[in-house]
């Protein structure tokens, strides 16, 4: 199983930014938990974040066909970028959304995300366990494949 995680803006910046929402944990050690969960399910997994849509876009255009999942926290533009939710529809692969806090709880422009509808599930407000909780669905599905 070969999956992606794709951070979009500003979450690089996780560990330093509104610790109070984001955690204390940078980015690169988010990486390196799920590097070794990804390792105990022998899952072939890459890491990529950006700050430009474009970026974003290209990125997941160039996984059509190279990965079998995508778990994505598109930050802001979660709530804002037609041209991600398209470029995610155009690579026909199944997509969980993560987002380290509960936006329910935060600015009512948080509640609307574009990519809600096209995801298999998301998963809000458990910090960075979000994306170990995305890897475990990932494997018990296989499991359940198997
Ligand atoms: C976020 C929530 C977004 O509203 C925000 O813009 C982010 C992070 C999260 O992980 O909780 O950058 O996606």
């Amino acid at each position: 199983m070969r999956v992606i995680v794709i951070n979009g803006p500003n979450l690089n910046m996780l560990g330093v930014r509104e610790k109070n929402f984001y955690g204390e944990k940078s980015l690169d050690a988010i990486n390196e938990e799920l590097l070794d969960l990804a390792k105990s399910f022998s899952m072939e997994i890459e890491f990529y974040q950006s700050n430009h849509e474009g970026e974003i876009v290209d990125k997941i255009q160039n996984c059509y066909g190279k990965k079998d999942y995508i778990l994505i926290n598109p930050g802001a533009y979660t709530h804002t970028s037609v041209a991600i939710r398209d470029a995610l529809l155009s690579v026909d692969i199944p997509i969980v959304e993560i987002h380290l806090s509960n936006p329910y709880k935060r600015e009512s422009f948080r509640y609307k995300s574009l990519i809600e509808d096209i995801v298999v599930g998301k998963i809000v407000g458990f910090g960075s366990t979000g994306y170990k909780m995305g890897l475990f669905y990932l494997n018990e599905l296989r499991g359940a494949k198997r």
